[in-house]
């Protein structure tokens, strides 16, 4: 007769195994599915009744990696791990970075049953490393540009004075100060930035207040609605009520959420929609040692406008990359270190052709 605690303990296993947020595949002595969990139904795309009683070599057909380790394990009787190097490809959707670790199953007499896989997803992971490789890159680039930028400020100082110096000297009504002007008006430009620029590479430590990130976000909207009257551009936003004041430097906030819906506005060409959305991540917690995790607040901007491909979207945080006639390309940039000055990250999805949508995730410090 079965030990009532051997029900409990069933019982349990089969919930953890149904919340865990890994995908567990048991794999029994004849190379079939005998357990797929709702974690490797996500991860995969595949029902439990596609996958159960199929064969591993079928199922994970084409997936060379993961054969591999299931194989090793099936034959060799020990367990194996790959803990990067996994593209787990799945049939409607792009190809999902994870970790996969196969281990034999033994019976109590000690004869080998089947195996078990267990695979983690690592996209948040991947996001996150590309987020700081993505400061670490700007914080280089940065530097080395103020240092160009401070050079070129004082030869610019001189033409400006000579330009002015030359309107002078033109006689009165004179066609020619038309171009001094275009030489004055332009060099300010330069100027401007190389300010913009200065200001990227200088470390800073932004001045925390109290933010009331909806008033920041309706001003923005407001203002934005004026700048971009020629197009039928529809704004709208969804701004969860729950989420209180957050700790941050309001000039900053306001600068980087102007940047990014400036950005979605000037991807529409002549109708489309940006949105903005807040909400409180679920997903996410910021650990830092010694202090109890920080849930995070997440705010996307996302706009209908013309997308970017792949290529496009490494090169967009680059300082001075732009593929607007009068834009600095400094936006992004601008925008990449005011978030990682907020202990924050951003992450960008983009398709070609239907929009772009930016997250801006911020801890929630008190
Ligand atoms: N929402 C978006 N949709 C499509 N492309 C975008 C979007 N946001 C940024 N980009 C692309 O990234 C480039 C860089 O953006 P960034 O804000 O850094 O500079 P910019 O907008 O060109 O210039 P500035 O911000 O000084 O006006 C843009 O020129 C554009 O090609
Ligand atoms: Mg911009």
């Amino acid at each position: 007769m079965k030990n009532p605690m051997d029900i409990v303990d069933a019982q349990l296993y089969v919930r953890i195994l149904e919340n865990v947020d890994r995908a567990v595949v048991a794999i029994d002595s004849e190379g079939r599915i005998a357990l797929f969990n709702p974690a490797a139904q996500l991860y995969t795309g595949l029902s439990e009744r596609q996958s159960l009683g199929r064969h591993f070599e079928e199922l994970f057909s084409g997936q060379a990696a993961l054969l591999y380790l299931v194989r090793t394990a099936v034959q060799d009787g020990r367990s194996i791990s790959d803990d990067e190097n996994i593209l787990l490809h799945r049939p409607s959707a792009a190809p999902l970075p994870v970790s996969a670790s196969v281990s034999p199953i033994y019976t109590e007499d000690g004869d080998q049953e089947g195996v078990v896989l267990i695979i983690r997803d690592l996209s948040r992971v991947c996001e996150l490393e590309e987020a700081v490789r993505r400061s670490d890159r700007l914080s280089t680039l940065g530097t080395l540009a103020a240092g160009l930028a401070h050079e070129i400020k004082n030869p610019l100082g001189g033409i400006k004075g000579a330009a002015q110096l030359l309107a002078m000297e033109l006689p009165e009504g004179s066609h020619l100060t038309e171009y001094t002007g275009v030489m004055v008006k332009e060099v300010e430009r330069v100027n401007g930035i190389i300010e913009e620029l200065m200001d990227l590479a200088r470390p800073r430590a932004p001045e925390l207040t109290e933010v009331n990130l909806a008033k920041v976000l309706n001003d923005i909207v407001l203002f934005q609605k004026e700048a971009h009257r020629g197009k039928d551009v529809q704004f709208s936003l969804q701004l969860d009520p729950s989420i209180p004041p957050i700790q941050g430097d309001e000039n900053l906030l306001t600068r980087l959420f102007l940047n990014l819906i400036k950005n979605a506005g000037e991807a529409i060409d002549k109708k489309g929609t940006v949105q903005i959305i807040t909400k409180v991540a679920s997903e996410y917690h910021l650990n830092q040692p010694g202090e109890r995790p920080a849930p995070l607040i997440v705010v996307e901007i996302r706009d209908s406008g013309r997308g970017m491909r792949e290529a496009e979207l490494d090169k967009i945080f680059t300082p001075f990359y732009t593929t607007k006639s009068r834009g600095s390309g400094l936006g992004l940039a601008t925008c990449q270190k005011i978030v990682s000055e907020h202990r924050g990250f951003l992450k960008v999805e983009s398709t070609p052709g239907k929009g772009t949508a930016f997250s801006v995730c911020l801890p929630f410090l008190r």
